[in-house]
């Protein structure tokens, strides 16, 4: 199988006339953790959903695994392939957690939904994570990170490869993000590819093997996060600094003199550019939103 787990060229879309993504070129690789980030507007939640197939771009080629949606990826088999977790859940709160997870794709046996083997695998999954959720419970009675544990697994369960997270930690107390990103760490750790959307730096840059910031419909920033820069982001407006390193506003960094030679080289973007200084702004705001939370 391939090693690029999706690569979108050139994707385009446009609502009312209005476009709102811009020629984006992206690529996810197997078992990569991608943050994504720009400002209410710019496009990330389209993206993803583009990507699971709930948006059809106006132009644009996007493969997965290496092979083209519409060509030789049919819609069923990319809808077994990636999974999107939204910011509401799709769940149904009066059915119990083994219900969720299994609705409309239970296990059969003589054409019977087989009932055991639905809570076996759950217990299984459940036990392989340590996920302490009662698998009888119903969804109404859940806290809303157990609600999202319930998607994360339907996801797995399912056989997902590729997950796609709109905000997850949104809605979680600190304890509960810690929980969440110890999930995530295991699931890269087993080769999943996962594209998380999240308003906090701090988060993106501790989880993420890299980040890309959308603004106003544009990839102005595509790289990766090489452990050392993870948490210490600082802005300056012009120039954004790390651990001696500057970024231009070519959005290329620059490492400082006495760094090695970086493990994997900077990704830009062939993407249409924003000018120097709106590529300055998006950087510069999303500093500012991970300054805003002390304890992400
Ligand atoms: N179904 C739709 N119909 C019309 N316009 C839409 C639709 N979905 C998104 N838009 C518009 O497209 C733009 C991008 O929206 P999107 O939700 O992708 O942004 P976002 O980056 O996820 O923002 P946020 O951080 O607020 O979630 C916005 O201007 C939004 O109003
Ligand atoms: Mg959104």
């Amino acid at each position: 199988m391939a090693d690029t787990a999706i690569d979108m060229r050139d994707i385009s879309m446009s609502f009312n006339g209005v476009e709102v993504l811009k020629k984006i070129n992206f690529t996810l690789r197997r078992g990569e953790i991608m943050g994504l980030i720009g400002k209410n507007g710019a496009g990330k939640s389209t993206l993803l959903k583009i990507i699971e197939g709930l948006y059809t771009p106006v132009s644009g080629q996007i493969n997965i695994f290496g092979r083209e949606i519409g060509k030789n990826v049919s819609a069923a088999e990319r809808a077994g392939t990636v999974a999107m977790i939204f910011q509401d859940f799709s769940l149904i709160p009066d059915m119990t957690v083994v219900e969720n997870i299994f609705l409309n794709n239970e296990p059969t046996s003589a054409a019977i939904i087989d009932d055991k083997a639905c809570r076996r695998k759950v217990e299984e999954f459940f036990t392989r994570y340590a996920v302490k959720i009662d698998p009888g419970e119903k969804i109404k009675n859940l806290s809303t990170s157990d609600m999202q544990m319930v998607e994360i697994s339907k996801a797995i369960i399912r056989e997902k490869k590729i997950i796609l997270m709109d905000e997850p930690t949104a809605a979680l107390e600190a304890e509960q993000v810690e929980k969440l990103f110890e999930i995530i760490g295991r699931l890269k750790a087993e080769g999943y590819s996962i594209v998380l959307i999240s308003h906090h730096l701090k988060e993106i840059m501790r989880i993420c093997d890299s980040v890309t910031v959308l603004c106003d419909g544009i990839a102005s920033l595509s790289k990766p996060t090489p452990a050392s820069t993870r948490s210490s982001w600082r802005c300056s407006g012009r120039r954004c600094r790390r651990s001696g390193a500057t970024r231009s506003h070519s959005g290329v960094r620059t490492p400082p003199p006495s760094s090695g030679p970086r493990a994997s080289p900077p990704r830009t973007e062939a993407s249409p550019s924003p000018s120097a200084c709106s590529r300055a702004r998006c950087w510069a705001w999303s500093a500012s939103r991970a300054r805003a939370r002390p304890n992400s």
